[in-house]
């Protein structure tokens, strides 16, 4: 006599499980959300995560030289630290629309040159992919593409065609047919993707996973897809500008402080090899609440403009705080801080600070810039424009030096930038040998000293 399989409830929403039935998500707060999964028999992960090897002796572990396959992307190359891992798998995650099918497809061409590559699109038909294809420009014949949402048919295929790539579009829209769950529930998009590491790793193949998001942009599907993968990638951008940020979050191979950027053309994705020369563009210098900010995360600087306006609120309206493209949490900080040390009243006062060109971050680096913003749009007084900011505040008003800062300055001489803010422990070594004017100020206090100098009326 069979046993009664196992029942879970699942958020069709954000793929939050539960053992009983609610009738509104505690993770997402979304009504009517739940769904009844039977779990088969036997279907547990220790079984599906079984490998076949025996213990090895880890000096003995050889380690294949031809490791990394290079994308020819070289933002995306450069993001990976040197392409994608031989066997491992890649989670891309994006809004609908950012372009992970393009940014996909461009990749798989590229890899294409040197090898067959297998495109899985469970959501187009061949017609459509071919279809954006040929917006893209041309493509070796060693592509192939299939149209498919039966991962068992799917794994036959890859089998057979051994190919140097496989991209599965989208990880939501196969399935598994021994996995009694429908299509793009939590125990399907877990079993298929363990399946597919699996098959990455036994045939040595990488696998690149697209994953789609809900309104929220959080991945959909169980929280512990992000645990089973090698490295998940982040695709990033809003409907209103062209730039295209990719941004590693996790990475067994390689550094998660890399960020990559492309503009979203009429011929898909251009690489944005000089990212601050891009962000800075067009830009309309000496305005007041306009500041130039630097981030060092990675291994390339970038630079971007931050804009404040600091208006007065009408009795009896709460004052707004509104943050675009930076954390929401580190504008408050900044304010509270500026409020304490400057004496500054921001407490009553509507407050928009935006990054310009699209840019996001909340790289800590920015808040002596914001800071700055907020006073200068106060004032209403612009700072010269070849003027930049760079510095963590404290709690305390301190302005901490930021790590790397010598390699910044480096490129911010190579910019042309005339002047920068920083904190006072900034440790930089050659300061003799850039031609840049260093403030060094070792608390938020002395920011509106530097108005006579580095600023002035519009
Ligand atoms: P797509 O790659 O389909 O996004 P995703 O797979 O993340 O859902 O990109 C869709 C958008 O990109 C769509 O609005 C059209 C636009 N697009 C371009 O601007 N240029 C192009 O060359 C292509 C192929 C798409
Ligand atoms: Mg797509």
């Amino acid at each position: 006599m069979s046993k009664k399989a196992k029942s879970l409830y699942y958020c069709a929403h954000c793929g939050h499980q539960e053992l009983k039935w609610v009738g509104r998500c505690p993770a997402c707060q979304e009504w009517g959300s739940f769904q009844e999964e039977e779990l088969p028999e036997g279907m547990d992960q220790l079984d599906s995560l079984s490998s076949f090897q025996k213990p090895q002796i880890l000096n003995e572990v050889k380690i294949d030289a031809s490791i990394r396959i290079g994308t020819n992307v070289t933002e995306l190359d450069r993001l990976l630290g040197g392409g994608i891992m031989a066997g491992s798998v890649l989670l891309l995650v994006g809004d609908p629309g950012v372009g992970k099918s393009t940014l996909s497809l461009l990749v798989a061409g590229n890899v294409a040159t040197a090898g067959k590559v297998l495109y899985v699109s469970g959501e187009e038909s061949t017609e459509q992919t071919k279809h954006r294809a040929d917006r893209l420009g041309s493509f070796p014949d060693s592509l192939y593409v299939l149209a498919e949402n039966n991962l068992e048919l799917i794994a036959q295929y890859l089998l057979e065609l051994k190919p140097r790539l496989v991209i599965i579009d989208s990880i939501q829209t196969v399935f598994l047919s021994k996995v009694k769950a429908t299509p793009g529930s939590p125990s399907q998009i877990k079993e298929a993707t363990i399946t597919l590491i699996k098959l990455a790793k036994q045939n040595n193949i990488p696998i690149i996973l697209i994953g789609q998001v809900t309104k929220e942009s959080q991945l959909a599907g169980p929280r512990v897809l992000e645990h089973l993968v090698d490295t998940v990638v982040y695709l990033e951008g809003n409907r209103n500008h062209s730039l295209r940020v990719a941004r590693v979050v996790k990475n067994r191979f390689g550094s998660t402080e890399e960020v990559a950027m492309f503009e979203m053309t009429g011929r898909g994705f251009q690489e944005v090899t000089n990212p601050s020369a891009y962000l800075l563009e067009g830009r309309n210098l000496m305005l007041p609440g306009s500041v130039i900010v630097a981030s060092a995360r990675g291994t390339r600087p970038i630079f971007t403009e931050i804009q404040t306006l600091v208006t007065e609120v009408p009795e009896g309206i709460p004052p707004r705080q509104i943050a675009i493209g930076i954390d929401r949490n580190r504008l408050l900080l900044v304010t509270a801080v500026l409020q304490r040390w400057v004496g500054e009243r921001l407490g009553n006062k509507n407050i928009f600070v935006s990054t310009a060109g699209g840019m996001e971050s909340d790289d800590p680096a920015f808040d002596l810039g914001i800071a700055a913003s907020l006073l200068s749009s106060m004032k209403g007084l612009a700072f010269q424009p070849k003027v930049f900011w760079l510095g963590e505040l404290t709690l305390s008003g301190e302005v901490r030096g930021v790590p790397d800062a010598e390699r910044l300055l480096a490129e911010a001489n190579r910019l042309g930038f005339t002047d920068c803010v920083l904190g006072a422990g900034a440790k930089v070594n050659k300061e003799e040998s850039l031609e840049l004017n260093l403030y060094k100020i070792p608390h938020l206090r002395s920011l509106p000293k530097l108005f006579p100098v580095l600023a002035q009326k519009e």
